[in-house]
């Protein structure tokens, strides 16, 4: 299952990707908004993080104007790995290299068929695994408050 939501910002990407998920019979749960009247991104964000980091969804796209917000307010939920991408190459890189659980990208940034290609990259690409896996344990690390410092 994937879990998807917005603000406001990131209504019009986030609709276009829920159409590529129908589209595609991606099993998905909408944590709104659903309008595009004003609403605080924390609160999407949080909801849509709560899923992946419970195990209910295996991932998350979050949509607000630069997708950074709602970025900054997931990765605060522990067990989180969430990019902001603006790019082809970014989107493949944070599943392959950093096994990024939320993607987050921006409305006011990049255009709806945009969202459509990076969230296609993102849900279909693995995780490299090897040498990345040290180092996305080590970011769990710092996270825990175990990490211990080589240098
Ligand atoms: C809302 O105006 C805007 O601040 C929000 O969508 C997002 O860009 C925050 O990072």
């Amino acid at each position: 299952m994937i879990a998807i939501g917005c603000d406001h910002g990131g209504i019009n990407i986030k609709n276009a990707v829920i159409e590529y998920m129908k589209e595609n019979s991606f099993e998905f749960h909408d944590f709104g908004c659903y309008t595009t009247g004003s609403v605080d991104y924390p609160e999407y964000a949080y909801k849509v993080a709560k899923s992946v980091a419970d195990g209910e969804a295996e991932f998350g796209i979050i949509c607000c104007g630069t997708g950074i917000g709602v970025s900054m307010a997931a990765n605060k939920v522990k067990g989180i790995r969430a990019a902001v991408c603006t790019d082809e190459f970014c989107a493949e890189m944070t599943r392959r290299h950093n096994n990024a659980n939320i993607m987050c990208m921006g409305g006011r940034v990049i255009s709806e068929e945009k969202a459509v290609k990076l969230a296609s990259i993102f849900l279909n690409t693995p995780f490299d695994g090897g040498r990345h896996e040290n180092r996305v344990n080590m970011i769990t690390a710092i996270e825990n408050g175990t990490f211990d410092t080589k240098h």
